[in-house]
């Protein structure tokens, strides 16, 4: 193992020692929080943790991510939402954005919800769609497990037919029944950012089979499968992606529509959460 992977190793075991040791309990699941989506993480908190004070945890620079560590409790359950995500478009090394969850894994979290923002691609959704993710293109993605692996967290060579949790995405479609919300499903391409996409870009994607595009998600769900935890995906749909409307894309579109379904994406997460 080279001197990058030990410290990396180090740094997700430490970290999680640290979260261990304050939050006194290992929640049932663990959120992270895409961009807009952080008013989920709002209301009463059983205990907040500043990303600043975890050792080997960096500071999310995105904006709208504001880099807290907070659990409540949401369903009856315990719940540690990371609010801000680490990105490799801020500049960070891919390790670097997946140690959270990496520690979340040691801390003994077994399932794991991600959300995101994302660009539709499917000309079925429109604006403001919640999609769950069902599988991912992941080619154009930074690689999580080169260099040796992590025996203590999960096999060399991890299984991605089930990256995405059967059962808890029978859970969340059960979820979005009840609660009356529309929950599209899709397949989900990583682009590296920070730039949005192209139309000729996006026509590639579509071609090859994405739903919808987004900068984040596929390498946390490769380092949480890795060790062996249970995930779910949802994108909120917060534009059509580059070229579909004609309309330039802006970050500003990105935060008002997450804004506006937000009361559909916490009614969803909190009773897909009810039922783990
Ligand atoms: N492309 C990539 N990432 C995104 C988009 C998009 O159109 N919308 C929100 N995140």
């Amino acid at each position: 193992m080279n001197e990058v992977m030990r410290q990396h190793v180090f740094g997700f075991n430490i970290a999680a020692e640290f979260i261990r040791k304050q939050l006194g309990c290992v929640p049932d699941c663990a959120v992270v929080l895409g961009s807009g989506l952080a008013p989920l993480a709002e209301g009463e908190a059983i205990k907040v943790i500043d990303y600043a004070d975890i050792p080997a945890f960096r500071q999310s620079t995105a904006p709208g991510h504001s880099g807290k560590l907070v659990l409540k409790e949401i369903g009856g359950k315990k719940v540690l939402l990371m609010k801000g995500r680490l990105h490799c478009y801020e500049g960070y090394d891919v390790l670097d954005t997946v140690l959270p969850i990496r520690a979340f894994a040691k801390l003994g979290i077994k399932k794991l919800i991600l959300t995101n923002a994302a660009g539709g691609i499917n000309l079925d959704f429109a604006e403001g769609a919640l999609m769950m993710i069902t599988d991912h293109l992941g080619f154009n993605a930074p690689p999580v497990l080169w260099g040796a692996n992590v025996e203590e967290l999960g096999p060399r060579f991890p299984d991605m037919t089930f990256a995405y949790s059967r059962d808890m995405m029978e859970k969340a479609r059960e979820a979005a029944k009840e609660q009356g919300v529309r929950l599209c499903e899709g397949v989900y391409a990583y682009t590296k950012g920070a730039q949005y996409e192209t139309p000729a870009e996006i026509r590639m994607y579509k071609l090859l089979g994405a739903d919808a595009v987004g900068m984040s998600t596929v390498p946390e769900v490769i380092a949480a499968r890795h060790a062996g935890m249970e995930t779910l995906a949802i994108s909120c749909i917060t534009n059509m992606a580059a070229g579909i409307t004609g309309k330039e894309l802006t970050h500003q579109e990105v935060l008002d529509t997450a804004n506006r379904v937000m009361g559909d994406f916490i009614k969803l997460v909190t009773a897909v959460i009810e039922k783990l």
